[in-house]
């Protein structure tokens, strides 16, 4: 790819964003910036690539634009920026904004640059935090207007953060729990499993290291075998065994329905992020 990247933003997730993007591309192309500039150089020292002291300066830097703020101050941001992004489409350069923001709604973006007409384009992308290395799943969603070699270029540029695939944009909320979120729910899983392993007696480092590569390894059986992870769970439950005895103990507690529910919960949340205004 030949075009430039900027970012704004270079908190957890941005952050892990523009290490796959020097990853991918050459750090020359990436610039990057923050509220604290400091910040942002200091990650730009790290990796190579450009670090702006302004928004403004970001936006002229960059043909695709990575809003990586929270989503509360992203109409803010937005607006600030929407002169400049405007002067740039009045010369005929190409401007594409990319928005991480949970819950916000390719349409909310758009509003909020309304004065920069027809020719703006905008991508939402949901990451996760694994992206930080190498191993996110990443959603890309655009309306029909935005052209294919657009949404490419953005798939390109997270190519190294991980599994990168579009959505269909009624989904992106769904999508932002099951995979946005979830890295949380799924770390309380590791821990709490270290916890059984410390309280019958295993060391915390090794319970720790088991329970982490034992959950990569079974995630990796669903997506390698494609077979259902019901299946999967079977044929690790021999009759009388200690397995099944550990699902009934799961399965009285709640933990299934819990996971359901955590989901949901994040889910809604997601529809109220969305309404800020
Ligand atoms: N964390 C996740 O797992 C995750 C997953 C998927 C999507 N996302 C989305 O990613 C976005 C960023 O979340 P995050 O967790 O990375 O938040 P974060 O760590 O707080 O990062 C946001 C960064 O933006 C900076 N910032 C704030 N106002 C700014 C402004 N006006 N101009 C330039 N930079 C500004 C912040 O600087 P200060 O710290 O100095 O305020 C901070 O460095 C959110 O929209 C979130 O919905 C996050």
């Amino acid at each position: 790819m030949k075009e430039n990247v900027s970012f704004i933003g270079t908190g957890n997730m941005g952050g892990a964003l523009i290490h796959a993007a020097c990853r991918a591309l050459d750090p020359a192309q990436v610039h990057i910036t923050d509220y604290m500039v400091e910040k942002a150089q200091e990650m730009a020292d790290e990796l190579g690539c450009g670090c702006v002291s302004s928004n403004r300066e970001a936006v002229l830097a960059g043909t695709y634009i990575f809003m990586c703020v929270k989503p509360q101050v992203m109409g803010g941001v937005l607006k600030e920026i929407a002169p400049v992004v405007k002067e740039c489409l009045d010369r005929g350069e190409k401007k594409i904004i990319v928005s991480i923001a949970a819950g916000l709604q390719l349409a909310y973006i758009k509003e909020q640059l309304a004065q920069c007409g027809d020719a703006l384009r905008v991508i939402r992308v949901m990451p996760n935090t694994p992206a930080a290395i190498g191993k996110g799943m990443i959603a890309v969603a655009a309306d029909p207007e935005v052209e294919e070699e657009y949404v490419s270029g953005v798939m390109e540029i997270l190519s190294d953060a991980g599994r990168v695939e579009r959505l269909a944009e009624n989904l992106m909320d769904q999508f932002t729990v099951v995979s946005g979120c979830s890295p949380a729910f799924v770390y309380m899983f590791i821990e709490a499993l270290a916890d059984g392993g410390v309280m019958t007696g295993l060391p915390r480092a090794q319970a720790m290291t088991y329970a982490a590569q034992t959950v990569m390894g079974a995630a990796a059986m669903v997506l390698e075998t494609g077979k259902h992870p019901g299946e999967l769970k079977d044929a690790v439950c021999s009759p009388a065994g200690s397995t099944i005895v550990g699902v009934a103990k799961l399965e009285e507690k709640g933990f299934r329905s819990a996971a359901i529910e955590a989901v949901k919960a994040g889910y809604e949340k997601n529809i109220d992020l969305g309404k800020v205004k």
